[in-house]
């Protein structure tokens, strides 16, 4: 089925249309509605609509969504889970807390548990570098990690 934004999703559309100077310029963040829109993921579906909505090629929508690694190409688990490994988590044990949870969720970095709940990536810098180790699960920070914290924030996603 072809994709389409709801009608709320459609005034939102346009309200971003409204805080940019052209139609390209407005590309991320459509691409943010429209991917929060499709159970998050950018299929080619979205790809195509944002390219007609926003009067760009679809090569140019795909450019964007594939440089960014905040667009999934794939759907991910019902919740994302990003550990920080750039340098100051690192000197700070972001290694260790990524091994603690690849054990612990019985996955490697980039998969998604069988039961579809947590997608597992790393991420770059989170602007958090004063509370390393840190991780972004969906919207929300967890900072100076623990595996004991760590534990406490990915028992309450696998409950969910
Ligand atoms: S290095 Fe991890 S938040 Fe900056």
């Amino acid at each position: 089925m072809a994709f389409a934004l709801s009608d709320e999703r459609i005034k939102e559309f346009a309200e971003i249309l409204s805080r940019y100077p052209n139609k390209m310029a407005a590309c991320i963040p459509v691409l943010h509605l429209c991917q929060e829109a499709n159970d998050n993921w950018v299929s080619d579906e979205v790809t195509e609509y944002v390219a007609e909505k926003l009067e760009l090629s679809a090569a140019h929508v795909k450019g964007v969504a594939t440089f960014y690694s905040l667009f999934n190409r794939e759907k991910p688990g019902k919740h994302q889970v990003w550990v920080c490994r750039t340098l100051s988590c690192a000197l700070r044990g972001s290694e260790g807390i990524i091994s603690h949870c690849e054990k612990r969720l019985g996955i490697k970095m980039g998969d998604t548990t069988p039961d579809g709940k947590i997608t597992l990536r790393t991420a770059e810098c989170l602007a958090a570098c004063g509370t390393a180790p840190a991780m972004q699960v969906n919207k929300e920070y967890h900072e100076n990690l623990t595996p004991e914290s760590v534990d406490a924030v990915l028992d309450k996603l696998l409950a969910d």
